[in-house]
Parts: C-alpha cells; sequence; structure tokens
C-alpha cells in the first residue's frame, strides 16, 4: 500500500487513501510551497476549503506540479456564506475559480449548522444540497459529502438527497474517537476522512505514544497516522514543514500489532475534544 492506494467511494469513484490537509495554511507562499511538496513526495489528494482562503495557492502548486489532472484528487467545501440554492451555486463557481479548475472530485458543506440560520439546519442544508447536485449533473463536482455532520444533521439530508453523500469528513484521532458516528457513518456508506488526525499538535506528547514509536523506529507522528489507516478512516495531516510532510507520507512500510491499536486506542480524550457543532460556528 502506498499514498496513490484508493478506497472506492459508494458512487464507484477512487479517492486515495490518505490526503494532505491544508487547513490553517496561509494563503501565498505557505499554502503554495506546502502543496507544491506534498505533491512532489508523492500526495495525490488535497483537501481544502473556502473559508481556509487559500485555494488559489492550492490551485497554483496543482497546477505547476505538471501531474494530470486524473491522476490528482482535489476536495474543497462550501462555507456558512452560502445559506440558500443560488448562494451554493455561486460559491461552487467560486471555489473552481480560485482553484483554476474546472472540476472538483469533492465539495463537501463544511459545517452542519451556521449560525445565521440556526437551529433550521435541515433546510439550508437541503437547500445547499440541491446546488451541490446540479454541480454533479454539470460536471463541476463528482462527488459530494458533508463535514462536521452528526447523525442528527445527515439523517434530515439523506431523505431529501437525490445523490447521495459519500464522505463524512470529521475530527479523528487517538484523543477523538467519535465512535458512535464512525459506526453511523459505516451504517450510510460514508467514508470517514479524519482531520486533524494529530490532533493538531497536540496529540504527539503523549508519552504513551512515544514509547510505542521507539519500538516501531518510526515518529509519533507515523504511528498516529498508521493508527488512523487501520482503522479504516481516510487521514488529512497537516503540515507546512517538508521534512513533516515527507515523514507524514512514510507509514507504509510497518504494521501496529492488535495490542499497539488497542494501546492507542486507550487515549480516548486525553489530548481534546471535539466541539460541538450546534454550539459552535467552526
Ligand atoms: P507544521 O504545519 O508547522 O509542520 P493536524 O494534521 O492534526 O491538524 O496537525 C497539524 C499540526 O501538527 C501542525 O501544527 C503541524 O505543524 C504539526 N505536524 C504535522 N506533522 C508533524 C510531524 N510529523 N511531527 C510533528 N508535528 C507535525
Amino acid at each position: 500500500m502506498d499514498l496513490k492506494d484508493t478506497f472506492m467511494l459508494s458512487n464507484g469513484e477512487k479517492i486515495p487513501r490518505v490526503g494532505f490537509g491544508t487547513w490553517q495554511s496561509k494563503d501565498g507562499e505557505e499554502a503554495y510551497q506546502a502543496v507544491k511538496t506534498a505533491l512532489e513526495v508523492g500526495y495525490r489528494h488535497i483537501d481544502t476549503a473556502a473559508v481556509y482562503g487559500n485555494e488559489a495557492s492550492v490551485g497554483r502548486a496543482i497546477k505547476d506540479s505538471g501531474i494530470a489532472r486524473s491522476d490528482l484528487f482535489v476536495t474543497s467545501k462550501l462555507w456558512d456564506t452560502a445559506l440558500a440554492k443560488e448562494d451554493a451555486a455561486r460559491e461552487i463557481d467560486e471555489s473552481l475559480s480560485r482553484l483554476g479548475l474546472d472540476y472538483m472530485d469533492l465539495f463537501l458543506i463544511h459545517w452542519p449548522n451556521p449560525l445565521p440560520t440556526r437551529p433550521h439546519f435541515a433546510e439550508r442544508n437541503a437547500q445547499v444540497w440541491r446546488a451541490m447536485e446540479d454541480a454533479v449533473r454539470a460536471g463541476k463536482i463528482k462527488s459530494i459529502g458533508t463535514s462536521n455532520f452528526h447523525a442528527r444533521h445527515l439523517l434530515p439530508l439523506l431523505e431529501v438527497a437525490e445523490i447521495k453523500p459519500v464522505v463524512n469528513q470529521i475530527i479523528i484521532n487517538p484523543s477523538v474517537q467519535q465512535k458512535e458516528l464512525v459506526q453511523f457513518n459505516q451504517e450510510h456508506d460514508l467514508l470517514t476522512e479524519a482531520y486533524s488526525p494529530l490532533g493538531t499538535g497536540k496529540i504527539l506528547g503523549l508519552s504513551e505514544l512515544t514509547e510505542l514509536a521507539e519500538k516501531h523506529g518510526k515518529s509519533v507522528a507515523q504511528v498516529v497516522l498508521r493508527w488512523s489507516v487501520q482503522k479504516g478512516f481516510l487521514p488529512l495531516p497537516k503540515s507546512v514543514t517538508p521534512a513533516r510532510i515527507r515523514e507524514n507520507a512514510q507509514i507504509f512500510d510497518f504494521t501496529l500489532s492488535s495490542d499497539d491499536m488497542a494501546l492507542i486506542d486507550g487515549l480516548q480524550g486525553l489530548a481534546g475534544t471535539a466541539r460541538n457543532p450546534d454550539e459552535n460556528s467552526h
């Protein structure tokens, strides 16, 4: 297995099993160089979002890489500014234009319950979903899905969706395992993508992980990403540091035993928890 290996989504599209995250990569040289390095070391799946403010830099790095579009998988996300169908249609076109792409492989509703329409999230999500379905029919997007959704947000969407969501991207790392939601995703043919797979760095200091990493001759980050892959998640590690971008890609030359996995499973809650999407705005 390597970075180019794929999962098959429930709509038959293929998605590389590890992606490169760009949340908190600053627009301009920082995001540009990070994505450029990621593509050089073999990542073929890049995850961005309108609200990250870096789509233009991500798009420029993709273009300059010279890699065939069909060999790349690019995800972006619809922000909370889109409350109705027309807003979403416009924002999809704007993401495409900033990325310099004529299609996105995956496009997600970024947040299930935006503040301006709270608590009427079901109506808002149904509206923007219509625009996302239209964009799929128009060839602007290949697959659509959600991010930060819980079962209570997904159930009403599944009722009205003509084109089903295929991915739910949520925060997952050893400290934030969201087991019930992962189970829900599985039962509804939603691939679980794991953002902040390193707990935005907070997980890396846990002594249990340092010992495990030493045993395997790997870094703590590599052990944590390997755990994510062996759990069947699709991790999206973020880094703007070339050596780390490379390091995070080298997770296919070792295996965690069931005891190792159980030890990491036991770290729930030790380095942060998930935010409630109905009480926070992102
Ligand atoms: P940086 O971008 O400065 O290299 P997550 O993917 O969970 O959001 O974590 C991202 C954070 O973890 C960033 O602060 C990133 O720093 C840091 N990070 C990413 N990869 C590694 C690594 N291999 N070792 C240590 N820190 C890392």
